[in-house]
């Protein structure tokens, strides 16, 4: 999915010069190439990808017949919840601090990123999907956030391109207080519509014992590993407890270091 032969960024329908100039310098920050909305339709390709400034500086990425946007409503309700009830399955496992630094290695669409975010100092944020990547980083730091916290929370995030594999074996022994892996479910939920754009792009790797390893070495108070109930991982690891409910199917193993 990665294997792209060439990047189009180009901008919505009747641009502004905001939006050209920031299609450009996108097409040069990615090695890209730049194309004028309106001679689109005669040089991509059927079943090509291209990037798309809109009037609002958020990216999508669009194909024949799809479009990954970022949108943030997901946080905002999961965080309204909390306030209200003090339930997030997220939040009671990761159990986030004010001075924490949290290792996102499966940053997707952010939502759970951003939810972090309220509650911790830094959140880094891992994708190995390059269109993945390019819509979420590029959209959150121009996203007009309505709500101060998301706006405050978006800027506590720091996005990498990088498969999470590579990157935690180079981090140095207990460098983030919470290391969070989020992968797609083996046995997937279709009916999770926020899940449904991502599926044409997500990497589908899967945690194996030496990943499980050195999310543990890196970090400094606990790793917390989201899966369906009946995904493997739980009869291949051992996790100190778990947090989730039955009837939502999703669990969250939490390994303590103390
Ligand atoms: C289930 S989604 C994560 C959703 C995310 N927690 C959120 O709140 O939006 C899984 C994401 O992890 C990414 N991913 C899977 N394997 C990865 C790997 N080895 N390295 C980095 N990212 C990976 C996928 O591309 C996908 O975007």
């Amino acid at each position: 999915m990665e294997d792209f032969t060439r990047l189009i960024f180009t901008t919505s329908h009747d641009p502004n010069g905001e939006q050209i100039s920031l299609a450009k310098e996108l097409a040069h920050k990615y090695n890209g190439e730049f194309i004028e909305r309106k001679n689109l339709k005669d040089v991509l390709k059927e079943d090509e990808i291209y990037f798309v400034v809109n009037k609002n500086l958020t990216i999508d990425c669009k194909w024949k017949d799809g479009r990954l946007f970022f949108h943030p409503s997901v946080s905002k309700i999961r965080l309204n919840n909390y306030l209200k009830n003090g339930k997030d399955y997220l939040i009671e496992s990761i159990k986030p601090e004010e001075n924490d630094v949290i290792l996102d290695l499966t940053f997707g669409l952010g939502s759970d990123a951003l939810l972090l975010g309220y509650f911790c100092k830094e959140v880094i944020g891992i994708e190995a999907s390059f269109p993945i990547y390019v819509v979420v980083k590029e959209s959150l730091k121009r996203y007009q956030f309505k709500e101060l916290w998301l706006k405050e929370s978006s800027e506590k995030i720091k996005i990498y391109h990088e498969n999470y594999k590579d990157f935690i074996k180079r981090q140095v022994d207990n460098s983030y207080d919470s290391v969070y892996c989020d992968p797609m479910f083996e046995n997937p939920q279709f009916k999770s519509s926020s899940m449904n754009p991502l599926r044409k792009f997500a990497s589908y790797d899967r945690i194996d014992k030496v990943d499980l390893e050195n999310m543990i070495r890196i970090s400094r108070k606990r790793v917390v590993v989201k899966a369906r109930v009946n995904d493997s991982i739980w009869n291949e690891f051992k996790f100190n407890y778990n947090v989730g409910s039955k009837k939502s199917g999703v669990v969250f193993g939490v390994i303590e270091k103390k």
